[in-house]
């Protein structure tokens, strides 16, 4: 059977990943193609497990912050997605590695080839086909979580370590061969999901 693709949505807090993950599953759906949808901290047990341990109250330093998302990415990796993927169905994941380079790189300042390292190590051969980077600046984000009622660990960071997750990402989609599709979040949502759309047709016609 023709393996399956892997898509990632990326982005910092409050672009409307949520609301776009739903309609990449819908749009990939309404075209006949399996989808998984997962999320990363999480997607297993151990890794919803270790999200709640993640986002919560507790003080964690960088280091343990890092292997903690390995941890659940690797459980992720091999239980969930290998097995759909090899079965060809599209696994969509809310977050991958890129987030780990953005917020424990940028934001946390780890060095990049410890990351890397980890990521050749629980990844192997396993690259996402296509990642979707929803960029919006951190203040315009920061005012969209201000309207939620709870936030979690990550989101009551200052506007400095978002600063640096964003130019972590602006960095690594340059870097990125053309793999990481840069996307407008701060314009109205039907714009952001036309590009959406044009880059989903373009993997779907690949
Ligand atoms: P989300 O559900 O809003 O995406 O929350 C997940 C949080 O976890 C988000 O603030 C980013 C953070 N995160 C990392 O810091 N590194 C990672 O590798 C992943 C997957 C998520």
């Amino acid at each position: 059977m023709q393996p399956g693709k892997l898509i990632t949505l990326e982005g910092s807090e409050g672009t409307g990943k949520s609301t776009n993950l739903g309609y990449v599953h819908d749009y990939l759906a309404q075209r006949g193609v399996p989808v998984v949808i997962t999320r990363e901290p999480g997607g297993t047990a151990l890794g919803e497990a270790i999200r709640a341990l993640v986002l919560s109250d507790q003080v964690i330093v960088p280091e343990a912050e890092l292997l903690l998302l390995c941890a659940a990415r690797a459980q992720h990796v091999r239980h969930v997605m290998e097995p759909a993927l090899a079965a060809g169905h599209w696994v969509v994941s809310d977050r991958f590695t890129e987030a780990t380079h953005a917020y424990q790189g940028g934001g946390r300042g780890i060095h990049t080839d410890i990351i890397e390292y980890l990521e050749r190590w629980i990844l192997g051969d396993l690259r996402p086909d296509l990642t979707l980077l929803l960029d919006i600046p951190p203040e315009t984000g920061q005012q969209r979580i201000r309207n939620r009622r709870s936030t979690d660990r990550f989101e009551r960071e200052d506007t400095g370590f978002f600063e640096r997750v964003r130019a972590r990402y602006l960095e690594r989609a340059r870097m990125s061969d053309g793999r990481i599709r840069l996307i407008d979040a701060a314009r109205p949502l039907a714009q952001v999901q036309a590009d959406i759309a044009h880059h989903l047709d373009e993997i779907l016609a690949a």
